[in-house]
Formats: C-alpha cells, sequence, structure tokens
C-alpha cells in the first residue's frame, strides 16, 4: 500500500465557507473523498488538516521517518513559516518528494502571498487549478514512484 500525505495547513478546515471565490465551494472533506475516489487501487490518501504549526511541523518529520511522498497546502504558514521550511527541508535532505500545492494563484494577489519561504526545499509548486492542483500533485507523484 502506498500511502501519500496530504497535509493542510491554517484555515483551510474552513473551505467550503471561506472566501468560496477564491477557494471554491468544497469543503475539505469533499476534496479527500474526491481524491480518494480519483486515485488506483492500492493507494491511500491520508488526508490531514491543522491550525497549529507544531503539528504540521511534526507531520513532516513523521513523512521523513515513514519515507512518505507529501502533497502540502501550506496554506499562511507559506509565507512566512521558516519552521515549516527547515521541516520540509528534511524531506528534500531525505530525498522524499514534497509537492507543494495552492488552490488560489497567490502570485495574482496580494503582494504578502507573492513569496513562499517553502518553494525552494519543495520539489514542484502546483498552484492555481483550484482542488486540482492536489490531484495534479498527486498524479505527479504516483507517476514519479512508477
Ligand atoms: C492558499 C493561499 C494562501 O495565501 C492562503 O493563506 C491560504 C490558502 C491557497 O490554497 O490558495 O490559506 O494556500
Amino acid at each position: 500500500m502506498t500511502t501519500i500525505l496530504v497535509l493542510n495547513g491554517p484555515n483551510l478546515g474552513r473551505l467550503g465557507t471561506r472566501e468560496p471565490e477564491v477557494y471554491g465551494s468544497e469543503t475539505l472533506v469533499d476534496i479527500e473523498s474526491n481524491l480518494a475516489a480519483s486515485v488506483p487501487e492500492g493507494v491511500s490518501i491520508d488526508l490531514r488538516q491543522t491550525d497549529d504549526e507544531s503539528e504540521l511541523v511534526g507531520w513532516l518529520h513523521e513523512a521523513v521517518d515513514r519515507r512518505l511522498p507529501v502533497v502540502l497546502n501550506p496554506a499562511a504558514f507559506t509565507h512566512y513559516s521558516y519552521a515549516l521550511r527547515d521541516a520540509a527541508a528534511l524531506l528534500k535532505q531525505a530525498g522524499v518528494p514534497l509537492v507543494e500545492v495552492h488552490l488560489s494563484n497567490p502570485h495574482a494577489r496580494e503582494t504578502f502571498r507573492h513569496t513562499s519561504v517553502i518553494s525552494g526545499v519543495a520539489t514542484g509548486v502546483i498552484a492555481g487549478f483550484g482542488s486540482d492542483s492536489y490531484r495534479l500533485a498527486i498524479d505527479w507523484l504516483l507517476r514519479s514512484q512508477r
């Protein structure tokens, strides 16, 4: 069984009602069930969300220890969490892929969203495709692991 960790940062638990014109009307539960339905048999999607930076750091440590590929939407932590960046760098060092994803395209939004402290240690970045950003990240992870 291949497990893919799909980790989500602060306020993403509010998807569905949070700025639907920016983030769409799907909830995180909708996204989770659509992803789970889209992956081949033998692949498991372990989707988690937290508003807590230290919990997210702990999950990245777990990904390193278990060598689990990660899809990460760091949400607002994207723009300023050096702790999260350092944790993501541990995955890079271990050779475990991490794809940074965003529902919206941060580069088309406020200036503070144009900086990602995570991208420099991510394997790649997918942004601006709504929940398809997650699906594209997972497609790539599955293809790269074949
Ligand atoms: C986001 C973009 C971030 O700037 C924002 O803070 C989020 C969501 C996105 O998925 O588009 O919470 O990561």
